[in-house]
């Protein structure tokens, strides 16, 4: 036995080079997922006031974005459209001249190679009052008639060139509707990342101004997304999307979520993704707009928490300059 204070803890804290040999968790660039917004019928970029330093992209600036992601060794990109005009079917999801159809079509032959090709599948952008589906009389999203939209916009999606889609609707069943329909049209090879769990959060308040959002009557998702009250109820999501045959599982969000991070990994090997989200970026930031706090040191160790807690890929705003500073 070592003497009293026994000084193990300290001992290999004492230079960066000890600190670095017994580090747990490695963040890399390879661990990240860039999400971009490109939107149709725009000439320049536009910014994002609620997300500093993202943008609104045209086809054009959001080619050279992918293609410096690439460059940066960023493991993927998950695409989201802003269409020029919403629907009640919220049918630019699944046009094949929609405006993330068309984005694949010119980027599949640029970085086709080098990155994963990501695909949001959901109708909120396109869709006239903003649900995740269709409105039915009852006011209520209509579950089985909205699988089938789900089920256009992937085989639409993975037509066009996406790598892997990302249903985030939340609506019953849509990870089984989503693998028959594109293994009904050839594409058997393409994964399905399901946003396995996704809490009803007030964090995606950002994104839907990115995405141009407004859900009428001031309506909310919590009649599809899940109650934040809720850990187990999350367990039951997982279960239901592995056994639909999710490729990949996600958690969202993910600072706010990471006891459920941890459950969902000590549960499952197929590969944890994380999601964090645009409030939990537009928090940081305007935190270190204001000097309160060292923006990349927080991000830093959020997103190493992030993966810490179990997740194996990373969906974040902060790709391009973590990349940046990790290289
Ligand atoms: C739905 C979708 C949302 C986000 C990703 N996919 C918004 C929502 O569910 O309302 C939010 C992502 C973020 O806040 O960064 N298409």
């Amino acid at each position: 036995m070592s003497t009293f204070p026994d000084r193990r803890m300290r001992r290999l804290r004492r230079t960066p080079a000890l600190r670095r040999m017994v580090a747990e968790t490695h963040l890399g660039a390879e661990d990240l997922v860039a999400p971009l917004f490109v939107r149709e019928g725009i000439t320049e970029p536009q910014p994002i006031a609620s997300l500093p330093g993202v943008m609104q992209h045209t086809r054009e600036s959001v080619r050279k974005e992918v293609a410096e992601l690439a460059a940066l060794g960023v493991a993927g990109v998950m695409l989201f459209g802003v269409p020029s005009h919403k629907d009640e079917l919220g049918s630019g999801a699944f046009d094949s001249h929609g405006i993330v159809q068309a984005t694949l079509g010119d980027l599949r032959h640029e970085v086709g190679q080098q990155m994963v090709l990501i695909t949001d599948l959901c109708v909120d952008e396109y869709t006239s009052h903003g649900h995740c589906g269709i409105v039915g009389a009852d006011g209520h999203v209509d579950n089985d008639a909205t699988l089938a939209l789900y089920a256009k916009a992937a085989v639409a999606q993975a037509d066009a060139g996406s790598h892997m889609v990302a249903p985030s609707g939340m609506m019953d069943g849509q990870v089984a509707a989503i693998r028959a329909a594109l293994d009904g049209a050839g594409h058997a090879h393409i994964p399905i990342l399901a946003y396995a769990v996704k809490y009803a959060s007030a964090l995606y308040g950002p994104f839907r101004d990115a995405v141009d959002v407004q859900i009428v009557g001031g309506g909310d998702r919590k009649g599809y997304q899940q109650d934040w009250r809720n850990a187990r109820e999350a367990l039951m999501e997982l279960q239901l999307d592995l056994d639909e045959g999710a490729d990949i599982v996600m958690v969202k969000p993910a600072i706010t979520y990471l006891d459920i991070i941890a459950k969902v990994r000590a549960l499952t090997n197929v590969p944890l993704a994380a999601y964090h989200v645009s409030g939990e970026y537009a928090m940081l930031k305007a935190a270190a707009a204001n000097g309160w706090i060292d923006g990349p040191a927080v991000a830093l160790e959020q997103l190493t928490a992030v993966k810490r807690a179990g997740a194996d890929v990373i969906l974040t705003y902060l790709a391009r300059e973590m990349a940046e500073v990790l290289r």
